[in-house]
């Protein structure tokens, strides 16, 4: 006669069993893997679900633990309890150590660093036509540079660097890092506009092309008014000694 699976085996097979149907029909049928997060959330209920059929009477609950508690009580089973008892918490320490290792590889984030500017965008509670502020731009801001200083010093520096090299203290835990001014593929291609712009709405205010998208870069309408952020923003371009890229290739240099 064939013996019967214990029941703790066919508990464990239920759950594997149907495991293993998900990743099936997701990963090779459908060709779509299911989200961790998802499966661990249906496998929370298959488990719950199966350990209520499991213990439905207090017979079978017993069967079911019926070879755990021979293998804590079983006084012939000591040899294999003390491997049990020592494999077990290794297996746990080398888990938690395994989930720990950080990961080499950079994680697939394609994103425009420098996506299309809006042509008019809300900032201050107000709505700015972008292409129009450029041009009415004033042209004696030279004289807040140093107020701009004073306002770079006291928010950017922390990541942006004290030297606009985007080596701030706090630099080295971001990721995205911050933008080094200093790099000509950064404030030397863009309008002051622009800047304004991802300067007062910051990371939260970038266009869906550049997510997915973690940036740090804080909402500095929030904290800064508009009369600073343009100061800043001299301040970027005359301490670097950019300038800022001009709306037509005709227009005149002179003035920047
Ligand atoms: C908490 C760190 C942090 C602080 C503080 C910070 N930034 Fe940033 N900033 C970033 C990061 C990270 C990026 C790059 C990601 C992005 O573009 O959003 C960035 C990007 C920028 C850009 C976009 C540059 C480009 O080439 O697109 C500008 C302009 C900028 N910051 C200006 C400022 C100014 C001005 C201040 C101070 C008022 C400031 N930042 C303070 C983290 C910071």
């Amino acid at each position: 006669m064939a013996r019967r699976i214990p029941r703790l085996a066919q508990a464990v097979l239920t759950i594997v069993g149907i495991y293993g149907a998900f990743r099936l029909v997701f990963d090779v049928l459908l060709g779509q893997p299911i989200p961790s997060s998802l499966l661990t959330m249906y496998m929370f209920f298959v488990v719950a679900g199966v350990y209520m059929v499991f213990t439905f009477t207090e017979e079978s609950t017993r069967e079911l633990v019926a070879p755990i508690r021979a293998l804590v009580e079983d006084p012939r089973r000591k040899p294999i309890r003390n491997v049990v008892f020592a494999l077990t918490p290794l297996l746990a320490a080398w888990f938690t150590y395994a989930g720990l290792q950080p990961r080499i590889e950079a994680p697939v984030e394609l994103r425009s660093i420098h996506p299309a500017p809006p042509s008019s965008v809300k900032m201050f509670g107000k709505r700015f036509d972008l292409l129009k502020l450029e041009k009415e731009e004033p042209k004696k801001f030279r004289q807040l540079v140093a107020e701009g200083a004073k306002v770079y010093v006291e928010n950017c520096h922390f990541c942006h660097g004290d030297k606009l090299d985007g080596r701030g203290p706090y630099a080295e835990g971001l990721n995205p890092v911050p933008m080094s001014f200093q790099d000509v593929g950064t404030i030397a291609q863009l309008q002051e506009s622009f800047l304004f712009w991802r300067i007062a709405t910051g990371g939260p205010g970038l266009p869906a092309d550049a997510a997915p998208w973690i940036s740090s870069m804080p909402v500095w309408e929030t904290f800064l008014s508009e009369e600073e952020i343009w100061k800043v923003i001299l301040f970027l371009y005359d301490y670097t000694g950019h300038r800022p890229r001009l709306w037509s290739e005709n227009a005149d240099h002179s003035k920047h």
